[in-house]
């Protein structure tokens, strides 16, 4: 496993110093179940304010924030029906500057989420459109259109929505609109100007209350063919679908022209930024990134791979050289608030569909141990490659997927609108433990909003702070040794390494070797490690992770 070096798209003996983005750790806050002030069992904003010095200790240069604006939360905030405004459940407008101004004060930059390919059904917009009559210009927002068959009783097309079902709900006047989610989130029209005119002014709306950056969802989304195609279902079940050309609504190239309308508009300010989530062919991930576009993108095919060293070696290699061949840098990310957690995937065999087995099973398929050990080892594999890095909130802490949550608890829209097949996205959603008893684990004064599990005391917080060993500290360590020694130039050499092994040196000269599943490795002679994720003792076991210099 040895190969080339990769010049991750940093000029030649350039001095200037990088974008804080190009080497940055993000820390995404789920706010609705990070810290919760008031005792409602909901996270809001004043909690995340209250948790702001904890996350400067952590060592993370800025928080991306899920969407907190005025939404009924039938998809967690990602059904917006007042972009200008914060769920009051979270809190305020004033709370949310207040936030943006002390996060600035401990030196973390805020990231707000943008959702553009639809917006909740409670929105002002799709209020009007409903109320008007067929033909009206307000229905041109959203894809409203007539039905098909004699009566009109059949939708317009085949498309399914990613939630599972069909993709579109009959209106009570007969005709019809896209939903390719929930469908209280109908899809915006995006070749409406007035559609691409209000992003705009949103987007000046959180510049100008000093946002430094958008997450951008469903980025590969926005743009339809206009024409409607059947495409033969199931079609939009797994957002990640968008595999081939010419898809009628995924990754279209109608998407990149709006792209640069939003990047003409954030360099009116000073280093503000965008990453996309844009589940789309890796090749295709580059159009994203060129200069005049996004400045990240998630490299979610490194989330995706399983715990094996050559196929993990393959897409790190495939995400930094295609990020670089437009000048831009690869974004890491193990977990979101969407997929599965990693300390569990890890512990799953390989192959395991994450998604199907929360529900299915069978459950004694998880070696819970093992995934922690593996995800330990992730956590120094990722922080120490090149580029962006971002961590989902209670990673550090090495939590897993609450897998068992019971079914009369669940929240996310995927559990009803799948028809119950898929148990959905709110294992990974379950409020944090900050403290090692108390009602919520610190979470908050009242029952939290999803019920965590017993043995969250012994992860929270106030059980790992000082702990050597601990997930915490390891991740407070890797994050302080990353500024220190691996983010001033963005050099990769992968090195010669036994099956099941991966090792690569970094510009500065800091070595990363993982054992995935390998033999025990002895470590390079010479060298001494600055942090590793088990016990090493000269030698590295399978499931660990060192760092040498
Ligand atoms: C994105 C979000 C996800 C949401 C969906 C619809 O994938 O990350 O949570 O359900 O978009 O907005």
């Amino acid at each position: 496993m040895s190969g080339d070096r990769h010049n991750t798209g940093r000029i030649e003996g350039e001095t200037t110093e990088l974008p804080w983005f190009r080497t940055g750790v993000v820390y995404q806050v789920y706010v609705r179940s990070f810290a919760d002030a008031n005792g409602d069992g909901t996270g809001d904003i004043n909690g995340l304010r209250s948790r702001l010095g904890y996350l400067r200790d952590l060592g993370v240069d800025a928080i991306w924030v899920n969407p907190w604006y005025r939404s009924p939360l039938n998809d967690g905030g990602y059904d917006v029906a007042d972009y200008r405004d914060i769920e009051p459940r979270y809190g305020t407008l004033d709370d949310a500057e207040a936030l943006i101004t002390e996060a600035h004060e401990h030196g973390i930059r805020v990231v707000t989420d943008l959702v553009p390919n639809h917006t909740s059904s409670e929105h002002a917009w799709f209020q009007e459109a409903l109320a008007a009559p067929p033909g009206d210009p307000s229905r041109s927002r959203y894809h409203i259109l007539p039905g098909t068959g004699p009566d009109g009783s059949e939708p317009p097309n085949d498309w399914t929505s990613v939630f599972g079902g069909p993709a579109w709900k009959r209106l009570p006047d007969g005709e019809w609109y896209l939903h390719l989610f929930d469908d209280t989130q109908p899809d915006l029209n995006w070749a409406n100007r007035e559609v691409r005119d209000e992003f705009l002014a949103i987007l000046r709306f959180w510049l100008d209350r000093g946002a430094d950056g958008f997450r951008v969802d469903v980025a590969h989304g926005l743009a339809k063919d206009m024409t409607y195609p059947d495409v033969g279902a199931p079609t939009g079940e797994l957002i990640s679908a968008a595999k081939k050309a010419g898809h009628p609504f995924w990754d279209r190239d109608e998407v990149h022209p709006i792209i640069r309308e939003w990047r003409a508009v954030l360099d009116e300010y000073d280093d503000k930024m965008m990453v996309a989530e844009a589940w789309v062919d890796p090749h295709r991930l580059s159009l994203y990134l060129r200069p005049d576009e996004y400045h990240q993108s998630f490299a979610f095919d490194f989330l995706s791979t399983d715990w094996d060293a050559t196929d993990m070696q393959k897409v790190i290699a495939e995400s930094l050289a295609d990020a670089a061949a437009v000048g831009s840098a690869a974004t890491w990310v193990l977990s979101n608030h969407d997929v599965v957690r990693h300390a569990t995937r890890y512990g799953l065999p390989k192959g395991t569909d994450w998604r199907a087995w929360l529900l299915d099973g069978p459950h004694d398929l998880l070696d819970a141990d093992l995934g922690v050990e593996r995800a330990r080892a992730a956590a120094l594999l990722m922080l120490a490659l090149p580029g962006a890095v971002y961590l989902y909130q209670g990673e550090e802490l090495g939590l897993g997927e609450v897998w068992d949550l019971p079914e009369d608890v669940l929240d996310d829209p995927v559990w009803e609108q799948s028809g119950r097949r898929r148990k959905g996205r709110d294992g990974c959603r379950v409020p944090v433990p900050w403290t090692t008893d108390g009602p919520s684990f610190g979470f908050g004064e009242g029952a939290p909003w999803l019920p965590q599990p017993a043995d969250f005391g012994p992860l929270s917080v106030e059980a790992q702070a000082g702990v050597e060993a601990s997930a915490l500290e390891l991740y407070r360590t890797a994050l302080r040794l990353r500024s220190e020694h691996l983010v001033d130039d963005d050099q990769l050499e992968w090195l010669d390494a036994p099956d099941g092994v991966l090792g690569f040196r970094r510009g500065g000269g800091v070595e990363c070797w993982v054992n995935f599943e390998g033999q025990p490795m002895p470590l390079p002679e010479g060298r001494s490690v600055i942090v590793a994720s088990g016990q090493v003792d000269g030698v590295l076991p399978a499931g660990s992770a060192v760092w040498l210099v």
